[in-house]
């Protein structure tokens, strides 16, 4: 019981630094249907905001506020747009997501919300150690979703965010119950 009363931190992710995202907004969203729920301290993690070094010495060029994130987090919402069918990498931290659960979102300006680029994560989330969610939230045709001040026009989305979020939620509880309670053999 007193695990479950504990508070979870499930920060989101907005994977990419593009001029001009459309992701950004994306991720206002899940940010509110987050802090809507009880129980859950989240904040936003803006990737232009993590240093990116280009000397890569492996996993030195891990930012030590970044990887201080990942640790304390017991899940990840994360919001990905849809390059060429594929998406943006969070390869500089490993031991920190190991059995943290991860829910995405897609965002695109095609009709697919994104699918293609989760499809593709997937097996890097594995590969990190993150445990997928079932659900995922998809911004298709994203230039409709939001008007030009990045107001959300369709409110089924925040429906959508909130059943990712249930879903998501209940993985971070579990897994931090197991990380806590079972030992690994
Ligand atoms: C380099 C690049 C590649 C893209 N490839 C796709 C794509 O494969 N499928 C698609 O639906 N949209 C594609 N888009 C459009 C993005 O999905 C769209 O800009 C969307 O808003 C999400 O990205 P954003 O947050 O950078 O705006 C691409 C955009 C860029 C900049």
């Amino acid at each position: 019981m007193m695990d479950e009363e504990e508070r979870l931190f499930i920060p989101v992710v907005l994977g990419t630094t593009r001029q001009g995202r459309m992701s950004e907004h994306c991720a206002q969203v899940m940010l509110e249907r987050v802090r809507a729920r009880q129980g859950v301290d989240t904040e936003l993690i803006d990737l232009r905001r993590v240093p990116m070094r280009t000397d890569d010495a492996g996993e030195s060029i891990k930012d030590p506020e970044f990887s201080g994130q990942m640790s304390r987090a017991d899940g990840l919402v994360i919001v990905s747009p849809e390059y060429n069918h594929a998406y943006a990498g969070l390869h500089t931290c490993l031991k920190e997501y190991i059995h943290k659960a991860v829910g995405i979102v897609g965002v695109s300006a095609g009709p697919w919300g994104g699918s293609r680029g989760i499809e593709s994560l997937l097996p890097v989330m594995r590969e990190l150690g993150l445990v997928n969610i079932f659900w995922d939230v998809n911004f298709a045709s994203v230039h409709k979703v939001f008007d030009e001040r990045g107001t959300l026009l369709d409110e089924a989305y925040r429906k959508r965010a909130d059943k990712f979020l249930a879903e998501l939620v209940w993985m971070a509880r579990t897994l931090r119950h197991g990380r806590r309670l079972i030992p690994l053999e």
